[in-house]
């Protein structure tokens, strides 16, 4: 890939959306000197737990994090195959290949470019371990027909719902429609905590103590009767015998601080506002755009509320401009960013290397000559969209 550099800068397509109410969580924070995991992380991990509809939630320092644990968590170790989609950022592949497993790409499906499951059923293998759908955009993959193929054959389902806070399918939340979910509240995401965050959401409770042990390096302490119990450093209860620490594994530090988690409750509050904001500037984008040939706009599959953190139209053969054409024109002749999210990881150096490559995963080969990502976030302007529309019209 030989594009300017310039064409993958984000700039335009920033979610972050804070107020005033952020400002005085944080200062309140400040003012108890702001902690690490502390009391605001476990009231945000509990509202969060109840808003998807899960049992458990636990804050983590980002979704890169909460992916290796929930993967950690699903016993995903050498000698196992994780299959996972392609068009995802890289962050979803590592963390199986980071637990020492073998990442298996299937193809997507091409109305939505989310995993398809009649490729993960022909890519099963007794060693999958893991399936790793991404809810790619905002839309959830077909959970229904993943978890059939998981089900049958005892292997977890991992859902990547970086895309996805407050999206449902068939009226529940992403994030509780597998095992495990992995929530990120990074800058450019619909709902945010001060630049990096995350959350893993589950209802199972051997999940949950395992992403708890390993968020904080397997730390164990004992209650009074001398019963071993995994903690927090910095969140132990009264009543423990504080001083007696051990570990029982190589965990890591991925813990969320209490200002990230302090935000993050004004976020939440405010999260189903943002996501209505996404839907309608998307809904004036299928408006104005529609008809123009060659272009072709995100589609929303029965069952599914889509939260638009990415507006992915196809540049199709038919239409005037091949997709980079029509990329470098939007930069250079109107100065406005879109980005293609994402070359497919399979060729990506580090993953070539590796020994995947073209050919294995076609759908998605072929596909990524055509999606390009419009900009939209909450604080989009009218006037901004005016002149997305009408340039991509003109263009057209
Ligand atoms: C689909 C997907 N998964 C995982 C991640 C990683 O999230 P984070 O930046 O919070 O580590 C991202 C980030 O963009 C993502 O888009």
């Amino acid at each position: 890939m030989d594009l300017p550099k310039a064409i993958y800068e984000l700039e335009f397509n920033h979610g972050s959306a804070y107020g005033e109410e952020e400002l005085r969580a944080l200062t309140e924070v400040l003012r108890a000197n702001a902690p690490s995991t502390g009391p605001r992380v476990k009231k945000f991990e509990e509202e969060f737990a109840a808003y998807t509809g899960s049992t458990y939630a636990l804050a983590v320092s980002s979704a890169t994090a909460g992916l290796q644990l929930a993967l950690i968590a699903a016993g995903a170790g050498p000698g196992d195959e994780v299959i996972t989609t392609p068009i995802s950022w890289i962050s979803t592949a590592n963390a199986a290949a980071a637990c020492g497993a073998k990442v298996v790409f299937a193809d997507v499906e091409r109305r939505t470019l989310n995993l398809d499951p009649a490729s993960v059923a022909a890519k099963i293998t007794e060693r999958t371990k893991v399936i790793l759908p991404v809810h790619l955009y905002g839309q959830c993959a077909d959970m229904q027909g993943l978890n059939e193929i998981a089900r049958a054959r005892g292997i977890t389902v991992v859902e990547d719902c970086a895309h996805t806070a407050g999206a449902t399918q068939h009226g529940r939340k992403a994030g509780a429609l597998g095992d495990i979910g992995v929530f990120s509240f990074h800058q450019q995401k619909n709902m945010v905590t001060l630049g990096e965050g995350g959350m893993v959401t589950t209802s199972r409770k051997d999940l949950y103590e395992r992403v708890l042990s390993y968020r904080s390096l397997c730390c164990r302490t004992y209650d009074p009767k001398g019963k071993y119990l995994p903690i927090d450093q910095n969140a132990q209860p009264m009543g423990m015998r504080y001083w007696w620490l051990d570990f029982d594994g190589i965990g890591y530090n991925f813990r969320m601080t209490d200002i990230q988690a302090a935000v993050g409750l004004e976020q939440l509050k405010k999260l189903e506002g943002f996501n209505r904001r996404r839907r309608e500037i998307a809904e004036i984008y299928t408006r104005r755009l529609k008809g123009i040939r060659g272009l072709r706009l995100p589609e929303t599959l029965a069952g599914n509320t889509h939260v638009f953190h990415i507006y992915g139209v196809f540049v199709e053969p038919d239409f005037p401009l091949s997709k980079e054409e029509f990329m470098w024109k939007l930069y250079m002749d109107k100065r406005i960013k879109v980005w293609s999210h994402y070359m497919p990881i399979h060729l990506s150096s580090v993953y070539r290397a590796m020994g995947h490559g073209e050919g294995e995963c076609p759908v998605a080969e072929e596909l990524f000559h055509q999606y390009v990502s419009l900009p939209i976030h909450p604080r989009l302007t009218d006037e901004a969209i005016d002149y997305l529309t009408a340039s991509v019209r003109e263009l057209a």
